[in-house]
């Protein structure tokens, strides 16, 4: 008898864990342009002091600029992306500048950090024609869904609210290292969501807690349903 009931007890557990796992929410926070220098350490120290691992969508010209921090992110576990050497919008390029601007970023992330990305950002979110995506054959393509616009203001407030009011399990978030406003709203954003139940993982990480295997050369915007 007592072993039919720590049997019950234990059904009864494995489904409380499986009901409780369900209910989770995830979202990832990724940063794009940087290491813009000025705002990220101190980005980085929040990060790393909440245990948040983050995406960084990183330009080529700044890796150059800051090799330093580009090392620290990878060091922290941040995943990196990269987004073009100069920041030029990839639907203007022809396909063999494409490939320069992406082969270039690529090899001094590897020389800087040490580290191989796989995810790359079109700057705008605008892609080549279909027929002209060649040169992104090597990443997955990682767009957003979840955008506050924190670049075009200093609000901290204004930034917090357009996350928090809009952000659903399986989001993903763009932000910016390149004001103070964004960098406070990233504490915020971190604090008031993992109140609410939510996990930050990486862009990676949140595809693989979907069950999504990302393909190389195609465009995600979020996980889940
Ligand atoms: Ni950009």
């Amino acid at each position: 008898m007592r072993r039919i009931a720590a049997a019950v007890m234990a059904f009864w557990f494995l489904l409380d864990v499986g009901g409780s796992a369900m209910q989770k929410k995830y979202a990832a926070l990724t940063f794009d342009d940087g290491p813009t220098g000025k705002y990220t350490a101190r980005l980085l120290d929040i990060l790393s002091e909440k245990d948040v691992h983050a995406t960084f969508f990183l330009c080529g010209y700044r890796v150059e600029q800051y090799p330093e921090l580009t090392a620290r992110i990878a060091r922290d576990g941040h995943e990196i992306g990269v987004h073009g050497f100069s920041h030029r919008c990839f639907s203007e390029l022809d396909e063999q500048t494409l490939t320069d601007e992406l082969d270039r970023e690529c090899f001094l992330i590897g020389e800087t950090a040490g580290y191989a990305p796989a995810l790359v950002r079109p700057p705008c979110g605008a892609l080549p024609e279909k027929n002209h995506r060649s040169p992104l054959s090597d990443y997955a393509v990682i767009l957003w869904s979840v955008d506050p616009k924190d670049w075009a203001t200093d609000d901290r407030t204004r930034i917090v609210r357009r996350v928090i009011s809009g952000v659903k399990s399986g989001d993903i978030i763009l932000m910016h290292d390149a004001s103070d406003s964004s960098v406070d709203a990233v504490a915020e954003i971190i604090d008031c969501l993992k109140a609410e139940g939510y996990t930050f993982v990486t862009v990676s990480e949140l595809a693989a807690v979907f069950g999504v295997e990302l393909e190389k050369c195609s465009v995600y915007h979020r996980f889940g349903g």
